[in-house]
């Protein structure tokens, strides 16, 4: 045995350098690994067995000494201690130079510890003070070598799982919940939900047979899919549920959907409206004719009630017109206030009819948009018409503009009946109306108009209350004074144009 008090450091040793890469990963996996391994042996990690294992990083560096005590104070005289680097000596290569004078009768057994065939993680060292054979040294070292090799794996493993699944997770827009067979709950958000959407989603998770279904949480749409889980070894793992937001998908389809009815529509209308038309006008022609030779005959109301339904089919056939063949949209700059005030000066009289007030309210003396005078005020008589229409006498329709950001905002509020949730979904689809002599397409074509100008078009409602109808426009720039001063420029909306 040498000189037990080794005060200088011998040559392979480097103090200087403690500490250094401790704590990296690898190292602090190796250290556990090892720990939980004699842990599992012999019930603690310093156990006075007749050993102490040594765990050395693929750097030389001493991460741990654990076992007999005594055995652990030697290896202490010769410098053998947690964060120390053992340098090659010039006579002897690798780690074994550290323990080449430890004292008569100790043996030292060295296995590596490889990770992935090729990965040196370190090297575990097994020193016994007694006459242990070799061969059982050899074989106990590298079994705990081997378990260490075993645990570093299985958590690798699941690092790499775990991984996997944050980077799907991350990249996926399902909300995803997991309720391990211990009840322990999981979630994932994608976006933040409140916390009733949250509680409900683990109750369905929980609670509801397995398969594919469509629910609405809170005032969102989602697609689930709801599984039991179950452990390759047949042990129940508990419940998964992955919830997809749909609602915006839904509405998009919904639209596509009326989009292509709305062509269909069109070309199918294209094709008779024409017709109808010819043979309308020789029946009226000659209807009222034939009702000013009547004029002292009774039945002559039957003619006008006949030349009334005829107009209606005209205004029938009109409309599907617009929306078979569009106009050619004629762009130009236009004030918007200056045309919400004309039509609503011409709309006057029918607000009258109906006992309904109409005031109009601005936010900015101009607002200029870029668009086809007519079809902006196609779409405002519209939606004054049904405003008009849904008050009972002493309603009110408050016309209100406004410029947000980049777009024109016009709102018409009224007072009247109101939509339920159902009618509200149904209002833009073509024919869809609840008045005896409504066409239905009024709001259809609206919104047709809108999308042309690249504007949109909203509708809310409350039964029993009233309806605001908002339309938004992209706004341009001011035109020069000269321009602005000319209402012809600023397609002046004569009634008779409307
Ligand atoms: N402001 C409103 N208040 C209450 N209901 C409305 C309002 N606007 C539209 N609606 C509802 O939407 C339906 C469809 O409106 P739309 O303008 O498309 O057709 P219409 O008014 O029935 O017929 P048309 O406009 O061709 O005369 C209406 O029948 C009505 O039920
Ligand atoms: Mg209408």
């Amino acid at each position: 045995m040498s000189d037990p008090v080794v005060l200088s450091l011998p040559p392979y040793y480097d103090a200087q350098e403690q500490n250094h890469d401790f704590g990296n990963i690898p190292n602090m996996y190796f250290k556990e690994a090892l720990r939980k391994h004699i842990r599992a042996l012999y019930g603690n990690e310093n156990s006075d067995g007749p050993w102490s294992v040594i765990a050395i990083d693929a750097h030389n560096l001493i991460l741990d000494i654990l076992g007999n005590s005594e055995i652990r104070a030697v290896l202490k005289t010769h410098a053998i201690k947690t964060g120390v680097r053992i340098l090659e000596a010039p006579t002897s290569s690798g780690i074994e130079s550290a323990f080449a004078e430890l004292p008569r009768g100790f043996r030292v057994s060295h296995a590596p510890v490889v990770l992935a065939r090729e990965n040196l993680i370190g090297v575990v060292t097994v020193v016994v003070a007694d006459e242990t054979s070799t061969w059982i040294l050899d074989t106990f070292t590298k079994s705990i070598a081997a378990a260490v090799e075993r645990e570093l794996e299985a958590e690798w493993q699941l690092r790499d799982n775990a991984m996997l699944y944050q980077t799907l997770l991350s990249h996926l827009d399902y909300h995803v919940v997991r309720i391990g067979s211990d009840g322990r709950v999981r979630a994932y958000h994608p976006i933040p939900i409140q916390d009733d959407v949250h509680n409900q989603m683990l109750i369905h998770t929980e609670r509801t047979p397995d398969g594919d279904i469509d629910l609405t949480l809170g005032d969102r749409l989602y697609t689930c899919v709801l599984r039991t889980l179950t452990h390759p070894t047949g042990l129940p793992a508990g419940r998964l549920g992955l919830f997809r937001d749909i609602t915006d998908q839904r509405k998009i389809e919904r639209r596509m959907r009326e989009t292509d009815r709305i062509s269909i529509l069109a070309s199918l209308a294209a094709g008779i409206a024409h017709e109808i038309r010819n043979p309308l006008t020789t029946a009226k022609g000659f209807l009222q004719l034939f009702a000013e030779r009547q004029l002292s005959n009774p039945d002559h109301r039957y003619i006008d009630l006949t030349i009334q339904e005829l107009d209606r089919i005209g205004r029938l056939v009109k409309d599907f017109m617009t929306l078979a063949r569009p106009e050619p949209t004629r762009y130009q700059r236009i004030e918007l206030n200056h045309l919400v005030q004309e039509l609503i000066h011409f709309m006057m009289p029918e607000a009258m009819l109906h006992g309904v007030t109409m005031e109009f309210g601005t936010e900015r003396s101009t607002i200029y948009v870029k668009g086809d005078p007519n079809q902006l005020k196609q779409v405002l008589m519209n939606i004054l018409q049904n405003a008009l229409q849904a008050c009972s006498a002493h309603g009110k329709v408050d016309i209100c503009t406004t410029q947000k950001s980049s777009s024109a905002v016009v709102s018409v509020r009224d007072t009247g009946v109101g939509l339920t949730k159902d009618q509200l979904g149904r209002v833009f689809q073509p024919f869809y109306t609840t008045k005896d002599s409504g066409t239905g397409l009024g709001l259809a074509i609206c919104r047709q108009i809108m999308q042309e100008h690249g504007g949109s078009i909203e509708i809310y409602s409350q039964l029993g209350e009233g309806t605001t109808v908002t339309f938004q426009l992209p706004v341009v720039a001011p035109a020069p004074d000269s321009e602005i001063q000319n209402p012809r420029l600023l397609g002046n909306p004569g009634p008779s144009q409307v």
